[in-house]
């Protein structure tokens, strides 16, 4: 392609010298909004449809611009484009070649249309279908932990509450709440989406346009909902990419608090968890190491995505109706996110896919610091029909009891159980092995393995319709 003319071809009339180095620099996107080169493409095609169905450009015209865009589409598919600086982004880069291919009829295309309302819908374009990989990405984790938990449904663990063993609890349960915040995070990718689908073709520079365009037509032919209902806030609206951060950012913080799970359950002093070897790196110098290395990762990139979010909310920030420039960096952000967050959630559902459950430590530690104690206050109240507050005093002085004597409580005798108090009978020890403090948890959305169960299935139902 040409790209020795001084002046811009696309307003060369009244510039008569080209840019400076330093100004080509900083003022083009080309570097990064050639992602945007399908959706480009795509939404000058149904442009150049709609203006030929309304009279605003001959059928012959058409018809020659939609095949020099398809060539182009070709061009850039087999690597034989050749991307231009001067051009500054992909819309100029694709009109200039168009001119190239077909001649005047190329200059009809943008009737009716400003780059302001083109980039708009184009970005919109893909950042909808990244919204739909990340809710198929979703799908896919949360499928993982839904098989997990269905094997893990008993498996006893330790319930942690400021990491310090709470009560016992099973893995499956575990495995559930990532379900939860999972499908949240699906939940709001679907609700985005639905926000942000009407097209902004249309709206032109900002004012509308006089041309007799049918705006109902290219938001159907581009798979919008419908058209956006106010041309100033069309070009200058980015909700969409912020929405696409902020659900990214809200999913890189649940991947990232998984990742630390994954990170303390694999070490040795822990030893729930042992992760595969397609997901961990040796040490170059400590044969024994094992290290996290793809949970650590995920935990790091959180930082990226976050770190995008707030970058694209300080770009917006301030900013006067409609279109400035300085919208052009909206893109980048995205598309690290977008990049980041799918390696991350490939990443973590291969993890938690092939990880390997310990079953004997898990069910050792949520033997060990006591995890029972609610149970024996929660027999106290129960059986004696004593108050909670005061049963908690009695639990306490039989934990003090235990630990002085460095024994589980379930291994105390029961004559001092009863001198702690004499209502105690033998029944007591049936609620201070782990297994039936999981038992007891019936309560709905409990931990109990058969509330658990239920909930597997459940969401293995409502996945299928997600
Ligand atoms: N490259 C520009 C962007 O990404 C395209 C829109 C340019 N519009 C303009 N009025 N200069 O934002």
């Amino acid at each position: 392609m040409s790209d020795s003319k001084a002046s811009n071809q696309m307003w060369g009339g009244r510039f008569a010298s080209g840019p400076s180095a330093v100004m080509e620099a900083i003022n083009a996107s080309i570097g990064f909004d050639r992602k945007l080169y399908r959706q480009d493409i795509r939404g000058s095609i149904s442009h150049s449809e709609m203006l030929a169905a309304t009279g605003i450009i001959s059928r012959a015209d058409q018809e020659k611009i939609a095949h020099g865009l398809n060539t182009i589409l070709q061009e850039i598919e087999s690597g034989a484009f050749t991307f231009s600086t001067r051009l500054e982004d992909i819309h100029m880069n694709v009109e200039a070649r168009l001119a190239e291919l077909i001649g005047p009829a190329a200059g009809r295309l943008h009737t009716a249309r400003s780059r302001n309302d083109q980039v708009a819908v184009d970005f919109r374009l893909w950042v909808k279908d990244e919204f739909f990989r990340v809710a198929e990405a979703l799908k896919g984790l949360i499928a993982v932990f839904l098989d997990r938990a269905e094997e893990h449904a008993a498996t006893v663990m330790p319930g942690f509450t400021h990491l310090q063993t709470a009560q016992p609890v099973t893995f499956g349960h575990h495995c559930m709440a990532y379900v939860e915040m999972f499908s949240r995070d699906h939940s709001r990718v679907r609700d985005a989406i639905a926000r942000m689908d009407e097209s902004p073709l249309g709206a032109a520079a900002l004012a509308g346009t006089g041309f007799p365009v049918d705006r109902h037509m290219t938001a159907k032919a581009l798979g919008f909902r419908e058209p956006t209902r106010n041309s100033l806030d069309s070009v200058s609206d980015r909700d969409f990419a912020l929405e696409f951060l902020s659900v990214a950012a809200i999913c890189a913080t649940h991947l990232s608090r998984l990742a630390e799970e994954i990170v303390i359950w694999s070490t040795p002093q822990f030893g729930f968890v042992r992760l595969s070897d397609s997901f961990s790196t040796g040490s170059s110098i400590m044969p024994q190491k094992k290290n996290p290395d793809a949970a650590e990762l995920v935990r790091a990139k959180t930082g990226r995505v976050n770190g995008h979010l707030v970058g694209l909310l300080t770009v917006l920030k301030g900013l006067p109706l409609t279109y400035s420039k300085d919208m052009q960096e909206d893109k980048e952000a995205v598309f690290d996110a977008a990049e980041t967050l799918d390696l991350m959630l490939a990443a973590m559902t291969g993890m938690i896919g092939d990880l390997h459950v310990n079953i004997e430590a898990m069910k050792k530690a949520a033997g060990s610091g006591f995890a029972t104690a609610t149970d024996l206050a929660d027999w106290l109240v129960r059986t004696l029909g004593i108050p909670f507050r005061e049963a908690h005093h009695v639990t306490g002085r039989a934990v003090a009891l235990a630990e002085q004597r460095k024994v589980a409580l379930e291994k105390l005798p029961l004559a001092d159980l009863q001198a702690i108090h004499p209502g105690i009978t033998a029944d007591i020890f049936s609620v201070l092995s782990v297994q039936n403090s999981v038992k007891s948890r019936t309560s709905y959305g409990g931990t109990a393995p058969n509330e658990v169960k239920k909930q597997v299935r459940a969401w293995k139902k409502r996945l299928a319709r997600l």
